[in-house]
This record gives structure tokens, sequence and C-alpha cells, in this order.
């Protein structure tokens, strides 16, 4: 049977072209994010592509956690199923430093990032529970390694959001439910597309089909692309203080 496959932040970036990676395997879709005109146009460009596949949009604003489950739930029931769940949706921090009027911006980080995965997470859950089986996908970075000046917020977001997958793939242990965890280098998306240094920068066109490759295997965890970011993310774990202090690797 044709398996379905949810994103969230489906609009752009990640989200948008994992749609059509994912398209191209023959799922069918169900896709979220605010932008809604967005969906539009992007369900339009895949059933051109790829008439056989079935996709479903919706408005979604993972801050309003009240809204997820029941959007979630909605596609559940339009398709009579769901297989996959990525939770992809999420925003950057802008580069800001602790401690300079910027508190409001950094607590909206963690709203999105982290209260607005983790709705989507456990909706998801709660759905793979009834159905026995489901495989869902929390995308945290590399940024999760490491807190470094200029991102304390985001790099705690995507720290707390790994976690909290963790913990659910331990609690999921003995079920048929899969949880993969990625963690993202940089890709070439209006996220980071105004920074300074991007190094081992990949298309997201490539950086999607990474991606679907993962979610594919099934793989508990994995740096995106794996090499060079597997060992940046052990690097930067061991880096002392000094060198890091120096470093502003994912601020403007
Ligand atoms: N690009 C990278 O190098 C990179 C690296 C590591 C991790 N990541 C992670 O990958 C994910 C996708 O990032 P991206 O680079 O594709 O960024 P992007 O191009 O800015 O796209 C972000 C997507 O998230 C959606 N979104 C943001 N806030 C939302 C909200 N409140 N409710 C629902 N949807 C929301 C946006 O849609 P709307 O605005 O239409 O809602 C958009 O579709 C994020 O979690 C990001 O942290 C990215």
């Amino acid at each position: 049977m044709t398996q379905t496959v949810l994103i969230t932040g489906a609009s752009a970036g990640i989200g948008q072209q994992l749609a059509l990676a994912f398209a191209r395997r023959g799922y069918n879709l169900a896709l979220a994010a605010r932008r809604l005109e967005s969906l539009v146009t992007l369900k339009e460009q895949l059933l051109l592509s790829h008439p056989q596949v079935r996709v479903e949009i919706a408005a979604l604003d993972v801050n309003q956690l009240d809204s997820v489950a029941p959007v979630i739930n909605g596609f559940a029931a339009a398709f009579g199923s769901l297989d996959i769940v990525v939770a992809n949706a999420g925003v950057g921090d802008g580069g800001g430093l602790v401690g300079t009027g910027g508190f409001a911006r950094d607590a909206a980080v963690i709203q999105t990032n982290v209260l607005g995965a983790m709705a989507t997470i456990d909706a998801a859950v709660a759905i793979f529970r009834k159905q026995k089986q489901g495989h869902v996908v929390a995308i945290s970075s590399v940024a999760a390694s490491r807190g470094v000046p200029g991102a304390a917020a985001y790099c705690t977001s995507k720290a707390a959001i790994a976690m909290y997958a963790d913990a659910v793939r331990a609690e999921l242990h003995s079920k048929p439910i899969k949880v993969t965890t990625l963690f993202p280098g940089y890709i070439d998306t209006e996220m980071n597309n105004r920074m300074k240094r991007r190094p081992f920068l990949v298309t997201v066109e490539n950086g999607a089909e990474r991606i679907a490759k993962l979610i594919e295997r099934g793989v508990q965890q994995s740096a995106v692309p794996g090499w060079p970011w597997g060992f940046v993310m052990w690097l930067l774990r061991k880096l002392p203080i000094s060198i890091i202090a120096k470093q502003a690797p994912f601020a403007d």
C-alpha cells in the first residue's frame, strides 16, 4: 500500500524539497505550514510532476500548540493512516547575543523549535500507538552538539528536541514505532543565506535527498551529510571554550 508522509514546515526550504523527494519515491504527502499559498503552489507542482501521488495540505502554526494535534489527526483521518511524520518546522535566531535585548526572539525560537516540535511528535506518536506502527522524525541540527556564540537559543532548542526524541525512542523501544533524529549541517535555505560563513554547504535539493534516504533507511540518528558533520559534532563537543568563544559559526 502507498505510504503517507506528513511534513511540517513544507512551505519552504528543506521541508519543501523533502516533499519533492518523497513524491519521487511515490509517497502520498500531508503538508503543513503557516503559508498556505506556498503549499497550494507546491501541491500544484507536485501533482503536475507526480500525478499518481495524493497531496493534502493544511495551514498550521506549530506555535499554536492546541492546533497541532487536530491538524495532524485531520491528515490521519483523510488518508486513513500516517506512516512517517517529520517534525521539520523551525526558525533560526538571527545571531543575537544573550543580554542584549533579544529575549523575546529567543523565547520565540524555543516556542517553535522545542514546544512546536514536541507537540508535533506527541500528536504523531499518539496516532502511531493506535496504529501500532509508524515512524517519527525530529529535525535537530549540528548546533545541538555545542552552545556557540550568537546562537544560544537555537543551540538550546536543537539540543532539547534531540533529547526529547531520545526519550521517545526509549519509550517506544519495544514497539514497532521508529524514531529518527537528524542533525543537518549547513543546507542552503532562507534560514541561513545571510550568514557570512557556511562551511561544507550543500544545496537544499542535495540535503533533502540525503534526509529522505536516511528516513527510508530508518536510522536512529545521523548528521546530514554524515561526513564531515558527524566528525564536526564530535569535535565541537571536545574543543576548549577558548576556541569556541572565538567562533560564531551559526551567527549572522
Ligand atoms: N538549513 C539548514 O542549514 C539547517 C541546518 C540544521 C537544521 N535545520 C533545521 O531544518 C528545519 C527546516 O529549516 P530550513 O532551513 O528549511 O528553514 P526555512 O527555509 O526557513 O523553512 C522553515 C520552514 O518552517 C516553517 N515554519 C517556521 N515556523 C513555523 C511555525 N510556527 N509553524 C509552522 N511552520 C513553521 C516555515 O513555514 P511557514 O513560514 O510557512 O510557516 C518553513 O516552511 C528547521 O527545523 C531547521 O532548524 C536547518
